[in-house]
């Protein structure tokens, strides 16, 4: 398939605040949850932690220069919310927003269109004291929080993403205990999913007055879900497990103002009580939606499974060096199927991309598995635009090999692969292949 993208589309890279920075407490940063989360020992693979990562805090001028050199038109980064506001709310540090006002100039000088995510994930410790997501109060903080991001980027950034993977956020952080800030509990993890919402539509309020020429959204993970067999059993384990994990468990609130009927059956008793009041005000239009979207599960009814009675069967597809099954096809399904429950005025895919065992040979790394990776994955966006999706744009995860939260940097996602200890940069045969399709616009 030869393919070509509509006119305008924007193709970018994505990176997060505390997987790439370094430099976590400097200019006067205070700590977020995944530096504490990262410096208890057991917590990531080998010890790791973002306390160097890419070095990016110092380095940025050199990374946005790659960005150029691979004629990316937008980038989307996170910023540290601790950097801004030490304590989580309250007194601002100037040179933390410093720091941010030098990369957006940067990116401008380059015509790079950015794309600012507030939240991924490196949520001030302090807040995490006072309870983090599960307070209610969190929202407020939010709220507040990107009120000074808007007031003072909001001038050069018109495009804003509220947060990177809520469920990610809820249940790896709060029923997994993988992610910080490491907690076991379903009622607690129900509580974050609704505070997050509450959070997410203060702050469109907010940008609703503070930006008027931009635009706003959420990003939201999602894995293909393909029931094991036609039994209804089966099909409806694949269904919970969709409205569950996917896009509706946010959509559907955002969208029609209620969670989706699985997510009601299942988890209604773990949400907070009284949820319904706050149901009206978290039904705020937005401008966009953003689709992370890296793997696809095959799933069964299985009585004995204490989570929701659903059970994820391993298939024989090839696997990426994260152990996820790789599904083209399944991306188009959930681009298909975002358009059509709820019909978004555009959707941009905000993070594609694969890790594998990548080696420096002669100076060189062949990624023939991702170049073959991302044009599948490519062709299957262009199939959805053809069948009306309106999809904008896309983020390639990631611009650099990064700190995977707790895989540490044993998983490299980049594009640009990263020799840890003398951080220099080299570009992967992905990166030479992405800069050629991005001149195409298309491949
Ligand atoms: C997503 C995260 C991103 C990165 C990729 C591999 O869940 O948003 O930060 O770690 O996975």
């Amino acid at each position: 398939m030869v393919g070509k993208f509509p006119d305008g589309f924007i193709w970018g890279v994505a990176t997060a605040s505390y997987q790439i920075e370094g430099s976590p407490l400097a200019d006067g940063a205070g700590m977020s949850i995944w530096h504490t989360f990262s410096h208890t020992p057991g917590n990531i693979k080998n010890g790791d932690t973002g306390d160097i990562a890419c070095d990016h805090y110092k380095r940025y001028k050199e990374d946005v220069e790659l960005m150029k050199e691979l004629g990316v038109k937008g980038y989307r980064f996170s910023i540290s919310w601790p950097r801004i506001f030490p304590k989580g709310s309250g007194e601002i540090n100037q040179k933390g927003l410093d720091f941010y006002n030098r990369l957006i100039d940067e990116l401008l000088s380059k015509d790079i269109i950015p794309f600012i995510t507030i939240y991924h994930w490196d949520l001030p410790f302090e807040l995490q004291l006072k309870g983090g997501w599960a307070n209610r109060d969190i929202a407020d903080r939010f709220a507040e929080y990107s009120k000074v991001l808007f007031e003072n980027f909001g001038d050069r950034v018109k495009h804003w993403i509220t947060l990177n993977e809520p469920w990610v956020v809820a249940f790896v952080g709060h029923l997994f205990g993988i992610h910080a800030p490491g907690m076991k509990d379903i009622f607690v993890t129900f509580h974050v999913v609704h505070n997050l919402l509450r959070a997410h539509a203060k702050a469109v309020e907010v940008f609703r007055n503070t930006v008027t020429d931009g635009k706003i959204g959420i990003t939201l993970n999602n894995t293909a879900v393909t029931p094991a067999s036609d039994s209804p059993e089966d099909k409806l384990a694949a269904e919970t497990m969709h409205q569950m994990n996917n896009y509706p468990l946010f959509l559907n609130p955002i969208f029609k103002g209620n969670y989706p009927d699985r997510v009601l059956e299942n988890a209604r008793q773990f949400l907070p009580e009284n949820f319904e009041e706050d149901l009206p005000e978290i039904q705020k239009s937005i401008d966009f939606v953003g689709i992370n979207y890296y793997s696809g599960s095959l799933v069964k009814y299985d009585p004995e499974s204490p989570m929701m009675k659903i059970k994820v069967v391993p298939r024989d597809l090839p696997k990426t060096e994260m152990g996820w099954e790789i599904e083209p096809e399944g991306f188009y399904r959930i681009l298909k199927g975002v358009h059509d429950e709820y019909s978004p005025k555009e959707i941009y895919v905000t993070e594609n991309g694969a890790a594998f065992d990548d080696t420096v040979e002669d100076g060189k790394v062949h990624d023939e598995n991702r170049i073959d990776y991302l044009r599948k994955h490519f062709e299957q966006a262009l199939r959805a635009i053809e069948d009306g999706v309106r999809l904008k744009g896309y983020f390639v995860w990631s611009l650099l090999d990064n700190f995977e939260w707790a895989e540490g940097y044993s998983k490299r996602f980049g594009l640009v692969y990263v020799d840890y200890p003398t951080q220099g940069r080299i570009l992967k045969d992905s990166a030479k292949w992405y800069k050629d399709v991005i001149k195409n616009n298309g491949f």
